[in-house]
């Protein structure tokens, strides 16, 4: 069991069971896509490992940029502002397929989708491989989900504790 940062962890969805759930993940979003050019637009750092693996099990055309989002506490009391950097492509008319590897409350998926609409994609669908529905607090629709999970906190397979822990190859869980 791997230990980080001075917490443990244990084995929580296999490198194998990964494996198999991307293969009819990426079947589905083929079948989808089969008369148009998907354009996944991938947020850094998490979603790394998550869409090479996803993007290598679709046979076709695929488009592929990386964004990332900063956040940071404004002056005011009004919480956390969010600024998308990266993206550095024209996205207009095209299929956008966003991709992430959880969506925890959704507000950063929330505040990506608003942002794209404005550059007038032909479309939007949402991607994740991992999602913790019980803390979900948006409403958009999540189109393409791995894995519904527990609200624990995980690492591995790109996801990490304060950095570390992207390089694993299963996903590992908080020990309760
Ligand atoms: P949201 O905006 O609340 O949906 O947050 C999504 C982001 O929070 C993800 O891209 C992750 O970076 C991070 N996150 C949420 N839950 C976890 C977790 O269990 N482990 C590691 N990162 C997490
Ligand atoms: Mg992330």
């Amino acid at each position: 069991m791997p230990e980080i940062h001075g917490k443990k962890f244990e084995l929580y969805i296999s490198e194998e069971e990964i494996n198999e759930r991307l293969k009819s993940l990426s079947e589905l979003i083929q079948k989808d896509y089969k008369n148009s050019t998907p354009l996944f637009i991938s947020i850094l750092n998490g979603a790394f490992i998550f869409t090479a693996d996803l993007v290598r099990n679709i046979w076709g055309e695929v488009e592929l940029s990386f964004v990332k989002v900063k956040s940071y506490h404004g002056t005011q009391s009004s919480g956390n502002a969010k600024t998308m950097i990266g993206l550095g492509i024209d996205i207009r008319d095209k299929d956008v397929i966003l991709i992430d590897d959880i969506i925890d409350t959704g507000h950063t998926f929330k505040y990506l989708i608003e942002l794209l609409k404005i550059s007038q994609p032909r479309s939007i669908k949402t991607c994740c491989l991992l999602f913790k529905k019980e803390s979900f607090k948006e409403n958009f629709q999540i189109d393409y989900i791995g894995f519904e999970i527990d609200n624990r906190f995980v690492v591995g397979y790109g996801l990490d504790y304060d950095e570390i822990g992207r390089n694993l190859k299963d996903i590992y869980a908080l020990a309760e």
